[in-house]
């Protein structure tokens, strides 16, 4: 081949790695980013990254558009490796007209979507971008309009996780809304739909942009974001963390390590870990890394509705969704945003073949006023529907309270747990002890000459009768009243015995969750 050509190849190759060139990778620095390029640097295997469309242009002639050179369209594609297995990637470089979404730059996100999806592999965006190309207008919007609707064919079937390192604003954010899980860094991501200044034109309120649509905020205050980290470096270990319990899409497993933790541990102080008095909490999460294989558990959305956790554990050696209530926080009721926090998390791990352990210690659905008139009856439903909607095996064990509807939505025998577990501290009743007696032995109450004593036997009557494991283990909803201290063992076994386990639900076009 004549050198000219070679040399061509190479220069315009050297050319295009420079993205938006020295003086947008200095801004890019002075913020505290990363570039698109280092960003995959980081995240994939070393070497791995495969770039695919970096000679694509735009078009457009619009207000001198035709003069605008836009190396790389303003996002880098292609696919690499993490811990060797195949993920496509995109990542928005802002140092290309502030990394923009024009016409082709949407097609070269299209394409990465429909390749993953193809030969069945997670995809990754990285997203750092003033939005819309305003020059290109409603070919802008189309490119969204495109990039949406491949989210969506690909919900289910591909893991999908969007980084937020930089701006995304208007309608930009509702690609990662429509993937399976959103990261985002303090200080570095922002999402919103409306930033600050219109909002403060419109309403008046002063707000800033990290206040607005920081990553706290939407960790901790909409349940936008999963996975909040300090650092990019820190963001991207998770990512690859999280990947571990995944598999590459909803025809396989996740895969599958050698476990070095005993498969029999017993662990002593789950004995005591329930407080004798039902008032006093302990921390669920104590449970959790009790049972898992070396205490590993990832949590998904750790600052968002508290009283339920979520998260990723290893159970000899294989991923495991565990969902539980946390005693410590609102009691472990159930509310509007624990449901769908927990709806949610349930869908995907039923969507991805990731079994469910659930532990459940819940005296009810949250009460009040602000609950009813935000509509608990309509997400609580959530998780009475993902729960008997998933096939995947699933694992519950009841530690403590159960009482009501909650009982039933915490995956009971009867939203078709396949195996369930009680602690001798289990109380399963329609609900706690000392509301049960002042309804059913209120004119015996009453009538007694010391109110205080005849309640206190009574609730004590209604205790021993009612709210323990044992009617609900005659009755077989209960599989079996276990010793605390075994639970990791009599979890693994449950779950080595139902691994084969298959399941089918009727052919329909797609089920109406409460939404
Ligand atoms: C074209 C854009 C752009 C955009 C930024 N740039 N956003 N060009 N279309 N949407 C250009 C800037 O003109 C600038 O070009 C370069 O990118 C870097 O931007 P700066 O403003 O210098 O960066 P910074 O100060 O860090 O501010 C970043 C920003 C700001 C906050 C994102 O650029 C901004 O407010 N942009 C507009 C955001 C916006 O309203 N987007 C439309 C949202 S509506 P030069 O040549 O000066 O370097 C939307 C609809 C989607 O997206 C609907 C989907 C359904």
């Amino acid at each position: 081949m004549p050198n000219e050509k070679l040399n061509q190849l190479l220069e315009k190759k050297a050319s295009l790695k420079l993205g938006g060139g020295e003086k947008g990778i200095q801004k890019q620095y002075e913020s505290g980013k990363f570039t698109a390029r280092e960003r995959i640097e980081y995240l994939l295997d070393e070497g791995s990254f495969v770039e695919i469309d970096s000679f694509v242009e735009h078009r457009s002639v619009n207000f001198g558009m035709e003069k605008t050179k836009a190396p790389g369209e303003g996002v880098i594609t292609g696919y690499g490796t993490i811990d060797g297995r195949l993920i496509y990637i995109f990542a928005q470089d802002f140092t290309v007209i502030g990394g923009s979404l024009g016409e082709m730059h949407a097609a070269k996100i299209v394409k990465a979507q429909q390749m993953a999806l193809k030969v069945g592999a997670p995809l990754i965006g990285i997203n750092d971008s003033g939005g819309a190309r305003i020059q290109e207008g409603v070919d802008a919007l189309k490119g969204y309009g495109d990039i949406f609707y491949n989210n969506t064919i690909a919900s289910g079937v591909i893991p999908q996780i969007s980084v937020i390192l930089g701006p995304c604003a208007g309608g930009a954010v509702y690609s990662p809304a429509l993937t399976d899980f959103i990261f985002m860094v303090e200080n570095t991501s922002k999402m919103f739909i409306t930033g600050p200044q219109v909002i403060k034109t419109v309403t008046g309120e002063d707000v800033s942009a990290e206040q607005l649509g920081g990553a706290m905020t939407h960790n901790k205050i909409s349940g936008v974001a999963q996975f909040y980290d300090k650092t990019e470096e820190e963001c991207f270990a998770k990512i690859r963390h999280l990947l571990s319990f995944l598999p590459q899409n909803n025809l396989e497993t996740a895969p599958a390590f050698q476990s070095n933790d005993d498969l029999n541990r017993i662990d002593e102080k789950l004995n005591d870990i329930v407080p004798a008095s039902p008032n006093k909490a302990y921390n669920i999460k104590d449970v959790i890394v009790s049972i898992s294989d070396n205490g590993e558990f990832l949590e998904y959305q750790p600052y968002y509705a508290e009283n339920m956790v979520t998260g990723f554990a290893r159970i000899n050696g294989k991923s495991v969704g565990v969902v539980a209530n946390q005693p410590n926080k609102l009691a472990g009721c159930l509310d509007i945003n624990g449901s769908d926090k927990g709806a949610h998390f349930i869908r995907t791990c039923d969507a991805f073949n990731i079994p469910l352990l659930t532990l459940m210690d819940t005296p009810g659905f949250l009460p009040g006023t602000g609950q009813e008139y935000g509509g608990i009856i309509r997400h609580g439903a959530k998780m009475l529907y993902a729960y008997s909607e998933a096939t995947v095996p699933k694992v519950t064990v009841i530690t403590r309270k159960a009482y009501g509807g909650s009982y039933i939505a915490m995956c009971s025998k009867h939203l078709g747990a396949d195996v369930v577990l009680g602690w001798p501290t289990a109380e399963i009743a329609v609900m706690g002890p000392s509301g049960a007696a002042n309804i059913i032995f209120r004119k015996e109450i009453a009538a007694a000459e010391d109110e205080n004593a005849k309640r206190q036997e009574k609730i004590q009557e209604y205790s021993d009768t009612v709210a323990n494991p044992y009617i609900a283990a005659a009755r077989g909803y209960l599989d079996d009243v276990i010793e605390p201290s075994q639970t990791r063992k009599r979890v693994i076994s449950a779950f080595e015995m139902l691994s084969g386990k298959r399941e089918a639900r009727p052919a329909k076009k797609h089920g109406n969750i409460p939404l």
